[in-house]
Order: structure tokens, then C-alpha cells, then sequence
């Protein structure tokens, strides 16, 4: 989401609207706006566009105040409505607040403040907030002590900012786990998600830690941590101009994605098992018994979420042992599918959109089948046709060429998987509890992989005139290599072909000739022989003359004597290797396309969001 807040002499108005404007990119299903006047708040909040709210409010506009908050929402908890659109109110509308992230305990404290008479107004996480501020604020405390401790009972990721009626120069906001930056002006102040949001006023910035609350006023900013103790921001300067800033410093909106990941896949994950450990799917609307009857399950996709389902099949099956099939969805449709009511297709689409698989969706439903969808977009199609769904929370995905989709994709077929197996017993609680953990150390391993970024781009500056490329896996590593060449095709239009490794041998070897650059996932070793078959298969191609890439665990000796490069992964169980043998691949074909001067966040002739058959 688009966060913005405002305290000064200027239109409040004015200048959180541009700020929201140039943040519109974090989301666009809803915006809002709060300014502080004589002693109430006044507000307007419109779902959709920001372009919406801005009409409304010509329509009918707002007294003129200096200081305010707004919001554009990428809708989690709640559909992207008017009344589930931020700010939200307390019930005396004395408070408002916008929020970013997921409130995980929202439903104990939803059901606290309902038993003590409050009426919601929304389908919110968030609404709790108001009411829990604007309590605190009724019993006396200022909005900075009331903030500090509303913190301390709210588990999960937020960035909060409010707004109190009775203290008209005063915005307070706080963090936990998600993006927030202080502007610093002469006599006025900012808050935003990022610089973005305030670059045209200043280029000064301030810095927050985690588990901090922030205080603007006119004069000055005033930071502690959620116990009160005093806390400082660490100052810097912004040197990007406007549009690097949107791009949060990257030259490309896929590069700014590609970094993303650590924290979407750390989204995707949020809010998934309660304090005892079992696993919980909040979108998920079948019942259990619903979920033990289905006999075959069929994921349907295309492009980059075709290759998540690949990934799924694998991991599904051996811990459900479900049998599970992965279709092209334009192919699907159009083949006359077997389908009874006992099977469950997946349909697997970042945008929500994507015609092909909206049809194979509807075909399916059509037979009796039940549908599940693991999405980005809140309250696109495919979510609202499908029986239950599963969000991917990577926030917008504005590349064309899928990256933290992808990743998020990878992370929701697991969770499915895992949910499956605990409904049907298939895996004990206990390696459950494993999987999940090993799924949670994720967002590091994947910022490790990018802390070392300047290996990978002095490889796309090495292979900058390549003309094929072939990438080689094996297990949950073949789709990887899919995908790997997908992006190479999609945006350096070079010829990329991604094979099984066990295949080459059957024919694509022939390709080989000297200087070929191969790109190979290695899988983790010591698993069922395919480590060593891997290799096996690399000295082959190398012994024909193949420049051999590799992607390796980092304490693993038997690659560097087949290695032209070697690019070190994370030591990782094989089924959710993918999540990490991606992200080089990201990297390298972003790294490339860009060095070749192409449009990396438009390839030709692509769309990101395919809405024609
Ligand atoms: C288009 C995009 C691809 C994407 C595919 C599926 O072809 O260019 O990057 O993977 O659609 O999109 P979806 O939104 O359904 O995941």
C-alpha cells in the first residue's frame, strides 16, 4: 500500500494527493484521505483509482487543513470496497488511521472490542486500530503514548499513521516490518512509504528502525521505540530524482521486484499458522471434508505461473500423495478434461486476469469441479469465480516478466500442499511444523542470494553477446530451468530453451557445441542419486565443449571441477530449492536485457496481464 502523511503550512490536500499519486504503483484498489479541521476529521475514501477519489473530491470538496494523512490500499483482509478503503474512523470519529501490512491478531481483538459494545464499520484488520487509539486518547493519553502502546498489543507487519481530531499538528506513525520514511522539511514534515512520496518537497529523510514510533509536527520529529524509550532515525540524503525514487532507487520496476522478494515472500507466509502450529488458509472457503474427498487435482496456468505449478505438482504429490497434473490452461480447456466433483484444480495467476485461465477456471466449474486460485490481485476474476483462494500478498507486480509473483506462487503452492497433507494426515504435525520452518528461513536465504548480486552481473556482462542459452534441471530444479529461460527469452529475446537433465541425453545434447553457456540447477546433494546424476550430466556436456554455469549448494565439492561459474545457493531441502535457484536467474536476465539496452520492465510484444484468449 501507499502511505503519506502531512503536517506544515501548505494544502494538506494537495500535497498528500501528489504524494499518493506518485506511490499509486504500491496499489490502486482504493484510496483515502484524512485532514484534521477544527477539531474533527474529515475524510473521503473512494474504492479503485486514486483518479476516483480525486473526482469525488472535486465534487465535493474538503475545508482546507495542513495536516493530513492518505492511502492508496492493495487490498488483503477485506474487498477493495468503499467502505473497507483507509482511513478507518473510531467510533467517535476522533481517530483515523491508515495501515499498511496484516494485523495477525486482529480477530481476538476485533472480538474484544465488539464485546465491549463497538460496532464495526468495515471488514477490515485495520478498523481495530482506530478504536484501540481512539480509546487510549478518550482516557487521556496524547496519540504518540496511545500509539506506543496500541503497538505493543498487535502481532504481524504494519506500518500505521494517524490523525487525532484534538491535536490538530500532530501525525504519529509506527513500524513494524514494513516500509516507512520520515521527509524532513523547513516547517513541515512528511511520513511515506517511501521517498516517493515527498521527493518534490525535500530530498532529507530520516530512517526508522524496526518497532519504532514517530512523532511530526511542524517543528520538528520525535522517534521512540513502542516502550517509549527514546530512539533516533538515521538521516540521509536522497539523491534519485522522481522517477528512480518511484522505483525505490532501482533503474527497473522487475529489479526493484527482484529485491522485493525477501519481504513478499515473508508476506506470503504471514498470518498462515496459529500459535498452536496447525496451519490456517483464511481464504480458504472448502470445508475439510470437502478437501479429504478430492481424488486428482489439476493445476492450471500459463507463462512464469505455469512454472510455480510445475514446482507445486512435485511438492503436492509427495506430501499428499494426491495425483496431481499440470496443464497449460489454454490447452486444458480445449482438450475435454476428465473432471468429476472430487477434483480440485488450481488455477495459479499473479494478475487474476489472465483470459486463458479464467476460461479453464469456468470449464471447470461447468463439470462440477471445485477451484481454487492462488492470486495477487485482490478481487480480480479468477479469485471471484473460484470456491477458495489463496492471496500471494507480493504486492503489485508491475514488470512484465513475473519475479515476486513467481516466488509467491512458490510459497502459496506449498502452504496448499502442506494444508492438504494436515487435513488428510498424510504428514505428521511435527514435519509440518519442519516444512514451515524451513519455509521461514526463506526471505534470508533469498537476501543472501542478492547481497552477492555482483557476481551474477558480472556474468550477464561476460555473456552479453550470447545468442542461445540452455539451462538444465532436475526434480523441482526442471522448472527452474524453465524459467530461467523464459526470462532470457521474454527479455533479452534470445533463444533459451530450459531442459530436464535426465532428457539431454535423448536429444537435446546435439546442441551442444564450444562455448555454449549452460545453465545448470544442481540439486542438494545426497538426495536419491540425483545429485550425482547431475553432475554426471554436466561432465558430459562440458566434455562437448558446454560453458557450464552452475547453481550449487555453497559447501558442496564436487561442482568446482565442472564449473566454468559456480553460484552459490543456500543449503535448502530439494522440493523448495526453487524458491532460491530462481532468484539468480532473475537477476541475470534482468542484468542482460538491461546491458543490451532493451525495455526490461516492457519487453516487445508482451502484455503483463493477458485478458484476451
Ligand atoms: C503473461 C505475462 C507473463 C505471465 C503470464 C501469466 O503472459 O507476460 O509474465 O507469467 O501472463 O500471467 P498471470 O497473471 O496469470 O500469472
Amino acid at each position: 500500500c501507499g502511505i503519506v502523511g502531512y503536517v506544515g503550512e501548505k494544502s494538506a490536500q494537495d500535497v498528500v494527493i501528489e504524494g499518493l499519486r506518485r506511490l499509486e504503483y504500491r496499489g490502486y484498489d482504493s484510496a483515502g484521505i484524512a485532514l484534521v479541521h477544527e477539531g474533527s476529521i474529515l475524510s473521503d475514501k473512494k474504492a479503485g483509482k486514486l483518479a476516483n477519489l480525486e473526482k469525488d473530491l472535486a465534487e465535493h470538496p474538503l475545508e482546507a487543513s495542513t495536516t493530513g494523512i492518505g492511502h492508496t490500499r492493495w487490498a488483503t483482509h477485506g474487498a477493495p470496497t468503499d467502505r473497507n478503503a483507509h482511513p478507518h474512523l473510531g467510533q467517535h470519529d476522533r481517530v483515523a488511521v491508515i495501515h499498511n501490512g496484516i494485523i495477525e491478531n486482529f480477530a481476538a481483538l476485533r472480538g474484544e472490542l465488539e464485546d465491549a459494545g463497538v460496532e464495526m464499520r468495515s471488514d477490515t484488520d485495520t478498523e481495530v486500530v482506530s478504536h484501540l487509539l481512539e480509546a487510549e486518547v478518550e482516557a487521556g493519553a496524547d496519540l504518540t503514548v496511545a500509539m506506543q502502546r496500541v503497538c505493543q498489543r498487535l502481532a504481524g507487519a504494519f506500518t500505521l499513521v494517524a490523525v487525532d481530531a484534538a491535536d490538530p499538528a500532530r501525525v504519529v506513525a509506527a513500524r513494524r516490518n514494513s516500509p516507512l520514511v520520515v521527509g524532513l522539511g523547513e516547517g513541515e514534515n512528511f511520513l511515506g512509504s517511501d521517498v516517493a512520496a515527498f521527493i518534490e518537497h525535500t530530498r532529507e529523510a530520516l530512517e526508522l528502525g524496526q518497532d519504532q514510533v514517530v512523532t511530526i509536527t511542524r517543528e520538528g520529529v520525535e522517534v521512540t521505540g513502542f516502550d517509549g524509550s527514546p530512539a533516533e532515525g538515521k538521516h540521509y540524503h536522497v539523491d534519485w530524482d522522481l522517477s528512480a525514487a518511484e522505483k525505490d532507487g532501482h533503474d527497473w520496476f522487475m529489479r526493484k521486484e527482484i529485491f522485493e522478494q525477501p519481504h513478499a515472500v515473508a508476506d506470503a507466509l504471514l498470518g498462515r499458522h496459529s500459535p498452536g502450529g496447525r496451519l490456517q488458509l483464511d481464504e480458504m472457503r472448502l470445508s475439510e471434508q470437502e478437501l479429504r474427498d478430492v481424488d486428482k487435482i489439476i493445476l492450471v496456468a500459463c507463462g512464469t505461473a505455469f512454472y510455480a505449478g510445475l514446482v507445486a505438482k512435485y511438492a503436492i504429490e509427495h506430501w499428499t500423495r494426491i495425483p496431481c497434473e499440470v496443464e497449460l490452461a489454454h490447452e486444458f480447456r480445449y482438450r475435454d478434461p476428465i473432471l468429476t466433483q472430487d477434483t480440485l484444480v488450481v488455477a495459479i495467476s499473479q494478475s487474476g486476469e489472465t483470459a486463458d485461465t479464467l476460461m479453464a477456471i469456468r470449464h471447470a466449474r461447468a463439470q462440477g469441479s471445485r477451484v481454487l486460485a492462488i492470486c495477487n490481485t485482490n478481487g480480480s476474476t479468477i479469485p471471484r469465480e473460484s470456491d477458495a483462494v489463496i492471496y500471494t500478498h507480493a504486492g503489485p507486480e508491475i514488470g512484465v516478466a513475473s519475479t515476486k509473483g513467481f516466488s509467491t506462487q512458490l510459497v502459496a503452492s506449498y502452504l496448499l500442499g502442506l494444508y492438504l497433507a494436515q487435513v488428510r494426515g498424510t504428514m505428521y504435525g511435527d514435519e509440518i511444523r519442519g516444512v514451515v520452518h524451513e519455509l521461514e528461513q526463506m526471505p534470508g536465504h533469498i537476501q543472501g542470494i542478492l547481497d552477492r548480486k555482483d557476481a551474477i552481473y558480472a556474468l550477464a556482462a561476460d555473456l552479453a553477446d550470447a545468442r542461445s542459452v540452455l539451462f538444465l534441471g532436475r526434480h523441482a530444479g526442471f522448472p527452474v530451468a524453465l524459467e530461467g529461460a523464459l526470462k532470457l527469452k521474454e527479455l533479452a529475446y534470445i533463444h533459451a530453451e530450459g531442459f530436464a537433465a535426465g532428457e539431454l541425453k535423448h536429444g537435446p545434447i546435439a546442441l551442444i557445441e564450444e562455448g555454449l553457456p549452460v545453465f545448470c540447477v544442481v540439486p542438494p546433494q545426497g538426495r536419491d542419486q540425483l545429485h550425482d546424476k547431475m553432475i554426471s550430466a554436466i561432465q558430459e556436456i562440458r566434455a562437448r565443449g558446454a560453458r557450464t554455469l552452475l547453481l550449487a549448494e555453497e559447501d558442496d565439492p564436487a561442482v568446482a571441477p565442472y564449473a566454468d561459474s559456480v553460484i552459490y545457493l543456500p543449503r535448502v531441502p530439494v522440493l523448495l530449492q526453487p524458491l532460491v535457484a530462481v532468484v539468480p536467474l532473475q537477476l541475470f536476465a534482468c542484468e542482460l536485457a538491461s546491458r543490451m539496452g532493451h525495455d526490461v520492465d516492457q519487453p516487445r510484444n508482451l502484455a503483463k496481464s493477458v485478458t484476451v484468449e
